[in-house]
């Protein structure tokens, strides 16, 4: 376990099944890849941002196609969350968000700057890249809006395959910069996960399923 002032680490390579690249990067090949709307509450982007192009896994999906990611989503790694957080920690009882994929393929894509409404995010990393860039960015000021911002003082997490990452997404604002190679993938898987005193039927905003599923 390693922590800084923002973060908790745990290397959880030994956790990985044999083939795990190739599970990986099979389920990230069918992720959608698109342009994403700003998401309604959470989204920090600069007012000027209405869209932020990238690749999604959706939670369904990894259920169905890493049915070991899930299992060590609701069991391994909430032990890790604990740990790191010193509380007991709860997995999503709705399984339409508690585990996805996040994709970015070239140098073009990022991952919208924005804030959670989970208490506490695992950020697991399945890509390492030498060339550069798909850093997380996080804000050490909770008021910062827009990537310039945030990078003005920020804490850096450059992706090491098998880092399993535990912050505080919900009060720090954060994004992940785009690749430097255009032939680079960035694979990481995002979990959501509730404390007692922040717990998932309280903290979700309303409407935000309907934005992102269209039902509540
Ligand atoms: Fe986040």
């Amino acid at each position: 376990m390693l922590t800084d002032s923002r973060t908790t680490t745990f290397d959880v390579t030994d956790q990985f099944p044999a083939g795990w690249r190739e599970d990986i990067r099979a389920a990230a090949a069918k992720a959608e890849f698109r342009d994403f709307p700003r998401t309604p509450f959470l989204s920090r982007e600069a007012a000027d941002v209405t869209h932020v192009n990238r690749g999604r896994v959706h939670a369904i999906q990894v259920q169905q196609r890493l049915p070991w990611l899930y299992k060590l989503y609701r069991h391994r790694f909430l032990e890790l969350a604990s740990l790191a957080w010193g509380e007991p920690i709860e997995p999503a009882l709705d399984d339409r968000y508690g585990i996805v994929l996040n994709v970015q393929r070239g140098n073009r894509m990022r991952f919208e700057c924005h804030v959670d409404s989970n208490p506490v995010t695992g950020l697991l990393f399945f890509t390492d890249h030498p060339a550069g860039g798909g850093e997380l960015v996080i804000a050490r000021d909770p008021a910062a809006v827009g990537a310039d911002e945030v990078e003005r003082d920020c804490t850096l997490v450059a992706p090491r395959a098998g880092h399993l990452i535990f912050f505080d997404g919900k009060a720090y604002p954060h994004y992940a910069r785009t690749l430097v190679a255009e032939d680079d993938l960035r694979i990481a898987a995002v979990m959501n996960f509730y404390t007692r005193s922040c717990p998932e039927e309280s903290t979700r905003p309303v409407g935000l399923n309907q934005h992102l599923f269209g039902a509540s």
